[in-house]
């Protein structure tokens, strides 16, 4: 971890700032040490990596995850492109998409979460220059060290850490963009992770993942049932309903013939609001706004049928002649 980016850090658990004790660095690189927060969560930096980890105990499904991946670590190559080929798929042009649709430039601040083995990482790397700054996170340490040697010629801009995609330790607003490729059907907290992701980027930024998930109207087919058999992760459902509500110009994509899903969201601020104040020109009149947030006690009926024939006289809309009525009648009342 280099010394200046050291600060960077926050406590994924409770988003409160770190001490970093212990610290041993060679002037360059913070090799060992423990970020503290001031809610007593601490994390360890052991070779230089930090462990942000969270839970300690991870959920039965992650943890299963980073042992299978730990494992899998130095026979990967035998698995990694079986997913594309199985689509008539060709890796790179899947990654060039990914980090074409990011809308980085040279100076950018990445986040890759669940990164792997950093195979994807170099059609991002390539792209940042000196300036630029590329923060890697995976669950699995062995997998993570795999990516050291890839990305040697990017280390200059390059960040490791260990962590659970769910549970980041940035600060908000703190990336230019963030993504992930591959692992997001078996992540515990899909929902959260999506907050996550949300949280750290600028407004403006992007965020991007994608994964299986055959698209709905190909489940039945036989190319969705011979994939689903296989491998479960095709019948994942993606969590529309959990993407944050700062999302905007949200896209969903199907990719490689239908079996993996690129879901793409620009992030804004807050939740959107939108202009409910233009009067609608119809006998009801008002405005969505004054239709909301308008509404009074109701009346009876035989009240409502005069207030219908006194609008219709009048020629004008209800909203109008409302207001008029109501405003007249309250002068009686509120007048000084
Ligand atoms: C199929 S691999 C894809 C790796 C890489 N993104 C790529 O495109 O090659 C899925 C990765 O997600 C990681 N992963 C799974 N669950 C995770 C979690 N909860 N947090 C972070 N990474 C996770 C795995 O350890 C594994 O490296």
């Amino acid at each position: 971890m280099k010394s200046s980016l050291k600060s960077v850090y926050i406590c994924p658990v409770c988003c409160s700032s770190f001490d970093l004790k212990n610290e041993v660095t060679d002037g360059i690189e913070v090799t060992t040490g423990e970020y503290v927060c001031e809610n007593g969560h601490s994390f360890s930096i052991a070779d230089g990596i930090p462990d942000f980890t969270w839970p300690k105990d991870l959920a039965i499904t992650d943890e299963k995850t980073r042992q299978t991946y730990d494992k899998l670590a130095d026979e990967y190559d035998k698995y990694a492109d079986i997913p594309f080929m199985n689509f008539f798929t060709n890796p790179a042009d899947i990654r060039e998409k990914v980090a074409n649709q990011l809308n980085i430039n040279e100076n950018s601040v990445v986040l890759e979460i669940g990164a792997g083995d950093g195979r994807g990482a170099t059609h991002v790397a390539k792209r940042l220059g000196k300036n630029g700054h590329y923060f890697l996170q995976e669950l699995s340490p062995s997998f993570l060290k795999k990516s050291f040697e890839r990305l040697k010629e990017y280390s200059g801009i390059v960040e490791y850490s260990i962590a659970n995609a769910s549970y980041l330790s940035f600060p908000d607003n703190y990336f230019d963009a963030a993504f992930h490729f591959g692992g997001f059907s078996t992540f515990s907290e899909p929902d959260r992770c999506l907050k996550e992701m949300a949280r750290v980027v600028k407004p403006g930024g992007k965020v991007i993942i994608g994964d299986e998930s055959m698209a709905p109207w190909l489940r039945n087919t036989e190319m969705g049932r011979i994939m689903a058999n296989s491998n479960p992760n095709y019948n994942f459902e993606i969590p529309f309903a959990s993407i944050p509500v700062t999302a905007r110009d949200v896209k969903i994509e199907w990719i490689m013939l239908g079996g993996f899903f690129l879901l793409e969201f620009t992030v804004g601020e807050g939740e959107p609001v939108g202009n409910y104040h233009i009067p609608i020109p119809s006998e009801k009149g008002g405005t969505y706004w004054s239709r909301y947030y308008g509404k009074l006690e109701g009346v009876s009926d035989e009240v409502k049928k005069l207030a219908h024939i006194a609008r219709e006289k009048s020629g004008k809309s209800m909203h109008d002649w409302l207001e008029e009525a109501i405003r007249e009648s309250a002068k009686k009342y509120t007048a000084e």
